[in-house]
């Protein structure tokens, strides 16, 4: 018996999936069993070098969500629409459904797999973060003995790649950004990457695994790569760090009775001797810390037509093993979602941490001591303040605290804004 495919989308993600399909030799026998059936495209008459079946390709949708035919239908056209209501519309229809959209399933997971599960049917999504990397069906699979305490991803391989390429060409931001997006790395509109926003998307679908509820993605406190300059790479680099767009979802003290979370991305001061530190350039890992399993790290492709399709293919395997041994699909209660509530997130004063910050000064006398009673003010201690250069006639002063709370530093750096001999706070980063 053959699983029918209706694949939506034969982009760089949809061709990787359909060539994976066509050629199944030498893979898992179960992939003998998939048949692509339809294929949803734009454009019909576009050249395509894959040898796809006859007559599969259409250019309407619905058509293949709604098709008695098709088994699992499997989405990759991305965005938010018709993504969504294609999904939507293929699990009313009685269809499985896998999906590589990290954005419909982190707005619109409630809506999803509600409907899924009123309907008896899976979604799939183990593409949707980190790429070829199989982190949701560790997240849960693999780790379910454990109770999770941090989730920390580079799982964004554009801001990665930028980074990346700062670091090691002492080079700017937006020179960097120029030029990816003329290699291809970065897209004509880099928002999403360079924004974070693609991150909070996927840290919010991991936290919703490690943690056991679901994540609004307003809750998730959300800065991208923008103010990172060569300057604070290069402070960085002497200080014994790299500066990482890093995804956290961290349990901070949940009780039996109350859950509490911190969910965040940010760019961060990573220690050079921390497993993040040497993930470079496109690539993207996932550092997991749990009980009783202790610090564990995935790492891969986050990106990209092969990588992606093989987790998009490993879900469609999974449904079909499904429906090739039970009659009758039950929620499998690994596989299904079942979560009953919103996670509570704590707001970003309560989180504890360490900051770097990055000032411009006049450079008058009693500056450096003036800035340590600001900060000793409010209770934040400092590891470190330095003096190294003189920008014009003004001075640049390093500092980095030690483990402070968000709300008291912010209130230290109110205070120190509007002292006469600050010119200006150029960065403040948090430090791993
Ligand atoms: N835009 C994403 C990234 C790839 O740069 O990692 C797709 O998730």
């Amino acid at each position: 018996m053959a699983f029918k495919i209706g694949l939506l989308g034969l982009g760089t993600v949809g061709a990787g999936t359909a060539e994976i399909l066509l050629s199944p030799d030498g893979r898992h026998p179960l992939l003998q069993e998939l048949e692509i059936c339809r294929v949803g495209v734009r454009d019909i008459s576009r050249t395509r070098s894959l040898q796809l079946p006859e007559n599969v390709l259409t250019t309407d949708l619905e058509a293949i969500a709604t098709d008695p035919e098709v088994d699992i239908v499997v989405e990759l056209i991305g965005g938010l629409e018709p993504a969504r209501s294609l999904i939507l519309q293929a699990i009313a229809n009685g269809k499985h459904v896998v999906t590589a959209n990290k954005a419909v399933i982190s707005r619109y997971g409630q809506e999803i797999f509600d409907a899924a599960n009123a309907k008896g049917v899976y979604v799939m999504f183990e593409a949707a973060v980190g790429g070829g990397i199989p982190v949701i069906q560790t997240l849960k699979q693999s780790l379910g003995a454990n109770r999770i305490q941090t989730v920390i991803g580079i799982i964004n391989g554009t801001t990665n790649y930028i980074l990346t390429r700062m670091q090691t060409e002492g080079a700017d931001f937006a020179a960097v950004l120029a030029d990816a997006q003329q290699l291809g790395y970065a897209e004509a509109d880099p928002s999403a990457d360079v924004d974070g926003l693609d991150a909070a998307d996927k840290i919010a679908i991991l936290a919703s695994l490690a943690f056991g509820g679901r994540i609004k993605l307003e809750d998730i406190h959300c800065e991208g790569i923008r103010q990172v300059s060569a300057a604070d790479i290069d402070y960085a680099d002497k200080l014994g760090f790299v500066i990482k767009l890093l995804a956290i979802a961290q349990d901070i003290e949940s009780t039996p009775d109350e859950e509490m979370l911190s969910i965040r991305v940010h760019p961060s001061f990573v220690p050079k001797t921390h497993p993040l530190a040497s993930v470079n350039g496109v690539y993207n890992a996932i550092l997991v810390e749990g009980e009783p399993i202790g610090q564990l790290m995935l790492y891969g492709r986050g990106a990209g037509a092969g990588p992606t399709a093989s987790a998009v293919v490993s879900d469609i395997m999974n449904i079909a093993a499904i429906l090739k041994t039970e009659t009758v699909p039950i929620p499998h209660p690994l596989l299904s979602c079942n979560h009953q509530h919103y996670s509570k997130i704590a707001p970003m004063q309560e989180l504890v941490t360490r900051f770097y910050a990055r000032f411009l000064t006049r450079d008058t006398p009693g500056v450096i001591g003036k800035l340590g009673t600001a900060f000793g003010n409010h209770k934040v201690s400092l590891e470190s303040i330095v003096q190294t250069g003189i920008h014009g006639n003004l001075a640049e002063i390093v500092v980095v605290t030690h483990d402070v709370k968000e709300g008291n530093f912010q209130k230290a750096i109110d205070e120190i804004r509007a002292m006469e001999s600050i010119d200006s706070i150029a960065t403040i980063l948090r430090v791993l």
